[in-house]
């Protein structure tokens, strides 16, 4: 059995008015256990309206997900947050900037763990477990565990929100361009670091990119979208080997369509 099914999936914005915009049409995926998946395609092709359907944040017109065989369709973001985390774009999203270190790490910490989300201070029994994802990421952040997270850089943050998704093992993360503010040099950092925890925990992991070299080097699959659907889907040596030129040259095949590298990327 799959870990999570996706099971013709429609998801249509302003139904019935003139700017009806059709985004999902019947996607069908399965990812099993460990797979750590890659999603490309152009601006609008409907990657965030996937990811934000797995995470409860949209609800889904037609079709069921099933994580382990269970189907969370009609289940909150809250509760989906017990088993599926989520990393954002923009590095201010992530983490309350007027709390520190230490206190982000425990609202992450405690979620889904309702009795204790309340308690204000963080207990040293905790403090250990925050210091050992901190020291993981080999940034120093082990020492300034009651710094504000406002004053750390974007790269740090994004570190920081990685630690925290994964402090508690989900089942699925979920990663939505989450080095694209990054400059390239630290968008590397976080991409080397997603490896290393993905790889740690066996994490099976969404990740949209608008860099096609991170799709292909990263991760055992990778899955394009166009227009909603599911156009490419390759994995294991296939996916390892593959160039731009041919991942172009299986979009054509797959779509119909032509498109530069640009495109791909652009829209
Ligand atoms: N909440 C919403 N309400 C109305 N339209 C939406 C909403 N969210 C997304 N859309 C539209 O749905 C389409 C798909 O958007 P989506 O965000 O899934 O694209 P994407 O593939 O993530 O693109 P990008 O690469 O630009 O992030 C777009 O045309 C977008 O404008
Ligand atoms: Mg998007």
């Amino acid at each position: 059995m799959a870990l999570l099914t996706l099971s013709n999936i429609h998801k249509t914005f302003e139904k019935g008015t003139v700017n009806e915009n059709r985004v999902l049409q019947g996607l069908d995926l399965e990812i099993e256990q460990g797979d750590f998946i890659s999603v490309i395609g152009g601006n609008g092709a409907g990657k965030s309206t996937l990811m934000n359907s797995i995470a409860g944040v949209l609800t889904i017109d037609e079709g069921d997900i099933f994580l382990e065989g269970q189907s969370i369709k009609k289940l909150s973001v809250d509760e989906r947050s017990k088993d599926i985390s989520r990393v954002f774009q923009d590095p201010r999203m992530g983490t309350a900037t007027n709390l520190t270190i230490e206190e982000n790490m425990a609202i992450a910490y405690r979620r889904g763990k309702k009795r204790s989300f309340f308690k204000k201070s963080v207990t040293e029994a905790e403090r250990e477990i925050f210091k050992a994802a901190l020291i993981d990421l080999g940034l120093g952040l082990e020492n300034r565990m009651k710094t504000d997270a406002n004053f750390l850089s974007g790269g740090q943050r994004q570190a920081l929100t990685l630690a925290m998704a994964t402090l508690v093992r989900p089942k699925v993360l979920l990663l939505d361009e989450h080095t694209a503010a990054l400059d390239p040099k630290t968008s590397d950092m976080v991409m080397n670091l997603t490896r290393k925890i993905v790889e740690e925990q066996e994490l099976t992991t969404l990740m949209i990119t608008h860099n096609m070299e991170h799709a292909i080097e990263y991760g055992n699959r990778l899955v394009m979208l166009y227009h909603g659907k599911i156009v490419v889907d390759v994995k294991g040596d296939e996916k390892k080997n593959l160039t731009v030129a041919e991942l172009m040259d299986l979009f054509h095949k797959n779509s119909g369509q032509v498109l530069n590298d640009d495109a791909l990327v652009f829209g």
